[in-house]
């Protein structure tokens, strides 16, 4: 079948202009090789063969290796668990390694996870997204002496805060959250779901250190219950249960 494939492609950076031998350099244009106006993201249209059965990744590695090697989008496993992937896929956020042609139909957009710096084409600056994550201590603190053998956990323990382990830190969710778009310096979903992950934790011993945080006015309390994040999440967490029960600790920790 042939699927007409929109790309928003954007490169801010433009390559400069070759200038033919001989010829003069006539003004500041030519001496930067920028041009007079920035470039815009525009929309372009691939026509690919494909299987009903191909995912947007197969597409996309495609019109790269056929029709424009200029293309720029991330992948990495290619199934699912690194999270690099994730872009705006017929107008929600999905990986692209996870959804296929079958459940899209032959017209195909894709464009990069909004509300995030675009690098080039499909490549966003994640860097704030990580800055975030690592603002709520994404790891184990305990000051005990270390056990002979591992620390031990019930089954009960180690169910409590499972869901939130899921987490492939792709960010489909803070990326499809209205109050991430509106004040961007909210921690968002993808943060909150990773100190869950620790505060929960039987054997952690930080989470009053990240409850604190996280009860900052760029905090849990930007939540606004709205589910995109539940929406946008690939491996199925129930992210908004996830905020709901560390504001709860939140308030519990204070009363
Ligand atoms: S919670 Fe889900 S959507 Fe958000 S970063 Fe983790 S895996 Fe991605
Ligand atoms: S390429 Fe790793 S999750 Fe899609």
């Amino acid at each position: 079948m042939n699927v007409d494939l929109r790309i928003l492609r954007y490169d801010p950076e433009p390559a400069k202009p070759a200038l033919a031998a001989g010829e003069p350099a006539a003004g500041a244009a030519e001496l930067t090789g920028l041009p007079s106006t920035p470039p815009k993201p525009h929309w372009v249209t691939y026509k690919v063969e494909a299987d009903p059965m191909d995912r947007v990744l197969d597409l996309l590695i495609k019109v790269k290796a056929e029709q424009d090697g200029s293309l720029s989008f991330r992948r990495s496993c290619g199934h699912g668990i690194c999270g690099s992937d994730a872009m705006l896929i017929n107008s929600r956020n999905r990986l692209a390694c996870r959804i296929r042609v079958d459940q899209l139909g032959k017209k195909i957009s894709v464009a990069p996870l909004p509300g995030l710096p675009v690098v080039k084409d499909l490549v966003v600056d994640m860097s704030g997204f990580f800055g975030k994550y690592r603002s709520v201590k994404p790891y184990l603190i305990n000051d005990q002496p270390e056990p002979e053998r591992e620390r031990l956990q019930s089954v009960k323990d180690r169910a409590r805060y499972d869901d939130t382990t899921k987490c492939i830190l792709c960010a489909a969710c803070t990326t499809a959250c209205p109050s991430f778009w509106a004040r961007p310096e909210y921690v968002g979903p993808a943060a909150i779901v990773q100190a869950h992950r620790f505060i929960f934790d039987s054997r952690d011993e930080g989470a009053d250190e990240r409850l604190e945080i996280l009860a900052d006015e760029d905090g849990v309390w930007r939540c606004r219950t709205i589910f995109n994040c539940v929406d946008a999440c690939p491996r199925g967490i129930n992210i908004t249960k996830a905020i709901l029960e560390v504001s709860s600790a939140i308030v519990g920790r204070r009363g």
